[in-house]
């Protein structure tokens, strides 16, 4: 049975998919260390270049055009809706952030970068007070939790297609956050002065990104600001990680930076920031939290979901390594 699933992966997904799905399904729970070495360590030329030529670009595009089939909510609840109790348990415990923070020293906590992340962020939106603001994607309600920390009084909207988030978020923290999906709804026309997203945008499909820049460029005043962090791909669109990703982010397909570039531009905006920054440290220490907590996790998430993040955690570590994909902080202007 496990050396069918790994001979049928093999053939049709290609290396990486096939050794990270094998290890998900580990009998035992994949050992921190050598799991950590297993994913990160340089790997010989001939793994190298099989793991990026296998499989052939027309099966990743036919595979992936099946998986992008699925509707966005499945995708994100099979990734998201595992448990809030196991999300904390590797976390910030400040915020709960599920996104790239911003490691200034090394000896600096996560608490920390997390929160030096939402500074920088917070900078960007140039905010007196009383803004409107929309969180495209707003997780377990971070930013806008941080932000009303800030003193903030404007109205503060968040969206999400996460079942537990939005629970979370509106209950525990009585936020404003409804459970809704980003690309089918329409926003009202001028209706906020900001409009920010942290780490959603890579769950746009590369069809349905021109439409989404001009909606969230028709959804604010003249003069407002867009402000995203997310991860665009740097080489080509469909490499093989992307068949990969697929184990950990079903229906998701991550677009090339330019052409993020290109849908805001034609939507009317003028970018005026665009930074990149390293996703790596952060995924070092989650992954730091979710072994200290192993036991835990087990008991609330079971054997193959622990497996799972485990192995997320380095593979995605590896593929900023190899810079597959580029971590952006993007700040975009509509015009006055
Ligand atoms: C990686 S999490 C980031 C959450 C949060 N911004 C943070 O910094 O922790 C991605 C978020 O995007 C949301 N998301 C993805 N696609 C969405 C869509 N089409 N509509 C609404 N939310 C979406 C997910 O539900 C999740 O909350």
């Amino acid at each position: 049975m496990k050396l069918s699933r790994f001979a049928s992966d093999l053939s049709a997904r290609g290396l990486l998919y096939a050794i990270a799905n094998d290890r998900i399904h580990a009998p035992v729970p994949l050992d921190a260390e050598q799991n950590w070495q297993l994913w990160t360590e340089p790997k010989s030329p001939l793994i190298e270049w099989l793991s990026r030529a296998y499989p052939p670009e027309s099966m990743r595009i036919a595979y992936l055009d099946k998986m992008l089939d699925c509707d966005h909510s499945q995708g994100i609840e099979a990734h998201y809706d595992v448990s809030n109790d196991f999300y904390a348990l590797f976390l910030d415990t400040k915020y709960r952030f599920y996104t790239c923070a911003e490691f200034q020293t090394d000896t600096e906590t996560l608490e920390q970068a997390q929160t030096n992340k939402a500074k920088y962020l917070l900078s960007f939106l140039n905010l007196a007070g009383d803004e409107k603001l929309l969180d495209l994607g707003c997780g377990w309600g971070a930013m806008l939790k941080f932000l009303q920390d800030t003193g903030h009084r404007g109205e503060l909207t968040g969206f999400t297609l996460s079942k537990d988030q939005q629970i979370y978020a509106s209950q525990k923290l009585d936020l404003n956050v409804s459970l809704t999906d980003f690309i089918a709804t329409d926003f009202a026309s001028a209706a906020y002065d900001r409009i920010l997203s942290i780490g959603s945008l890579e769950h746009v499909r590369p069809h349905e990104l021109n439409q989404l820049y001009q909606k969230t460029y028709d959804a604010l005043v003249p003069g407002g600001l867009a402000v995203h962090q997310f991860f665009s791909l740097t080489r080509a669109a469909y490499p093989t990680s992307m068949v990969t990703i697929q184990l950990f982010f079903p229906g998701s397909l991550l677009v090339m930076h330019q052409t993020h570039i290109a849908a805001a531009e034609l939507a009317g905006f003028k970018i005026t920031h665009d930074s990149i920054h390293d996703y790596r440290p952060t995924l070092r220490a989650w992954y730091e939290r979710l072994v200290a907590n192993q036991s835990r996790a087990l008991e609330l998430v079971g054997l193959e979901i622990f497996n799972r993040y485990m192995t997320f955690l380095p593979i995605s570590w590896l593929f900023f390594q190899q810079h597959e994909a580029d971590l952006h902080r993007m700040v975009m202007e509509k015009p006055a």
